[in-house]
Parts: structure tokens; sequence; C-alpha cells
């Protein structure tokens, strides 16, 4: 077993500055920090947890991974997450992994070597159990995936987003509606895209669904090649309000007319869908306020430091119509 001396001696310090490096108590020099940090690492050293927890390292500091910071969705819900947090007295270490889940499992790493207090995973597409395995016994808090796969948990009812949005289109007059879904091996692309076949099915329509990936591009060109084509439909829902706005800048070029020739729905609520033209209806997810939830649920883990308790929370979807759908004179907004 590696203990503290073989990490001294790797790192060419002496035990008492391991120590305090582990502790965080007393001075170290960022350089030798960095040593001592790098020879635990290559030598997989494992503090002893009950002398650790002992001398309580609280670095008041948590994680945040979020899989596109250019996604508005996403840097709301970070601001969420890091006002609640400062009014707790936390820092915040913000990573990007840009939806690789290589890149996310190698931020969680560096963020334990960090000694980070909890972890907030959002929008992950990586398996439970590899996420489990790599945060270990870190609190950790998953936001935007299915409830019943983490203990502690903050989601939306996606399948049921994806219904109220069928049942608007279909109010709407619209009988041929396509679907352009998230990436496949997103939870929450697959939730929306059941939600949307079984609300399909129960009408008795057919589902057409083409997989888009989230970005703006994926929406404006599979638009493009929907509406160019002769079986072109009445309704489109996208599977968030990037790709929804790339459909409306496809019409737009097209020369088809939104909602008139063709209604389109996203998801997400972010605020530029009220500000495009037309105005995107959408399904509002509180990005801000599930961010607050998130770090409100590592605060309890860290208060109650029980390994065994859990808390999910559940936001509902609202459907908020505006132009882009509009075809008949009744409006309801969030
Ligand atoms: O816009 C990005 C999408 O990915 C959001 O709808 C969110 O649910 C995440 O899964």
């Amino acid at each position: 077993m590696v203990t503290i001396r073989d990490v001294a001696r790797k790192a060419g310090v002496s035990v008492s500055t391991v120590s305090r490096v582990i502790n965080g108590s007393g001075y170290v020099g960022e350089d030798t920090e960095r040593k001592v940090l790098l020879a635990m690492k290559e030598l997989n050293y494992q503090p002893n947890r009950i002398a650790r927890g002992l001398v309580s390292r609280r670095t008041s500091t948590i994680g945040l991974l979020i899989p596109d910071v250019a996604n508005p969705f996403f840097s709301e819900m970070a601001r969420g997450v890091e006002d609640a947090a400062i009014a707790e007295g936390y820092s915040v270490l913000l990573c990007n992994s840009d939806w690789k889940s290589e890149r996310e499992l190698m931020y969680i790493d560096l963020l334990k070597g960090r000694w980070v207090d909890g972890i907030v995973i959002v929008g992950s597409r990586s398996d439970s159990r590899v996420i489990e395995a790599a945060v270990g016994d870190t609190p950790l808090v998953i936001v935007d995936r299915r409830s019943s796969e983490f203990r502690w948990s903050v989601w939306t009812d996606n399948r049921q987003g994806a219904a109220l949005v069928v049942e608007h289109l279909l109010k709407m007059g619209c009988s041929k509606i396509v679907h352009i879904a998230g990436p496949s091996d997103s939870p929450s692309a697959q939730e929306r895209r059941k939600g949307y076949e079984q609300a399909i099915s129960q009408a008795g329509l057919v589902a057409i669904v083409y997989e888009g990936d989230f970005r703006f591009a994926s929406g404006f060109e599979i638009a493009t090649m929907i509406l160019e084509g002769s079986q072109r439909p009445d309704g489109i829902f996208a599977a968030n309000d990037l790709m929804a706005i790339g459909v409306l800048q496809a019409a737009v070029k097209l020369g088809v007319q939104v909602p008139h020739e063709v209604a389109i729905v996203g998801y997400d609520n972010i605020p530029s869908a009220g500000y495009v033209s037309p105005s995107l209806t959408t399904v509002h997810q509180p990005s801000y306020q599930m961010g607050v939830s998130a770090f409100d649920l590592l605060l309890e883990q860290f208060v109650t430091n029980s390994g065994q308790s859990a808390r999910k929370v559940k936001f509902e979807p609202k459907l908020v119509v505006r132009d882009s759908s509009l075809k008949c004179p009744s409006r309801n907004s969030v």
C-alpha cells in the first residue's frame, strides 16, 4: 500500500509537508503543493479516509461540470449554482466538457485532485456507473438525468414536456409533425423523443424523427433538407431552442412562412427565444432555479454528511406559446 512516506520521497519533500497539503493546514508554496499533488496522483495515493475525516479538509469550493458553455440553458444554470454557492461562502470551479465523456471524466479527476467539497454534473451522457465510480465518495448532484439513476438529482419531466408540444401543435391544426431529436446518447433527448412518439401514436399519426446534436447548425441543416423536399411537414418540434432557431433560419432562407406553412416549437425557453422573429414557442425549463436546487442538494449532503440519504427535485415543464406556432388567436404563456 502506498504511504505518505512514499509520496514525500517521490515529491522530494518532508512527510510533514505532505500532511500539510492533505489537511490544508499551514503554508505550502504553490510549486511544492503541485509537486505533492502530482506525486499523489502518480502513486494513486488515497489518504486514510478516517484520518482525513478527522481533520475535515473543507476547501469551501465545489466543481460544476456543464457540457456546452455556449448554450444559454447551461450558462443560466451555472449562474444559479454560483449565486447559491456564493451566498453560502463557497467558490465554484466551472468546467466545460463539450459533450465529451472522456473530458468529463478528466475534469472529475481534476476536481477531486483539487479537493472540492462536492461536484454538480449537468447533462452528462456517461453511463451512471462510470460517473459514480469516477466521483467515488465525493458528494455529487446530477442535473438533467432520469431521477431513477442517481440518489441526489434535479430533473424535469421531459416526456411530459414533449407531450405538451404535440398536443399544442395538434390544437393548431397540424397533421404532419416531425421531431428533430437531440443526440441519441443524451438521456433528456431520449425522453423527449419518447414523449413525442407516444403523443403522435395516440393521435393516430406517424412519428418522423431526425437526429440533431442540440446545436444551431444541425437544426438549420436538417430543416433545410426537410423544407426543400416535396413532403413538407406542417409542424416541426426541435428538442432544444438552439436547434429550433436553426429551423427558423432555414425557413426564412427558403421563404417558408412561419407559422402559417410550418409551425415551429423548441425546448428550454432560453432568453433569446422571445427575441427571435417570429418569437419562438418553446417548453420552459427553469434552468436558473434548477442550478440553485442542485447546490442546495450538495449543501444538504455536507450538513448531513450521510452516505445513506438521498433527495430528488423534479420540475414540471411549461409550454410557452409565442408567434412561431400560433395559427389560432388563443394564446397561453407562462
Ligand atoms: O439545450 C441543451 C439541452 O441539453 C437542454 O434541453 C438540456 O435538457 C440538456 O439535456
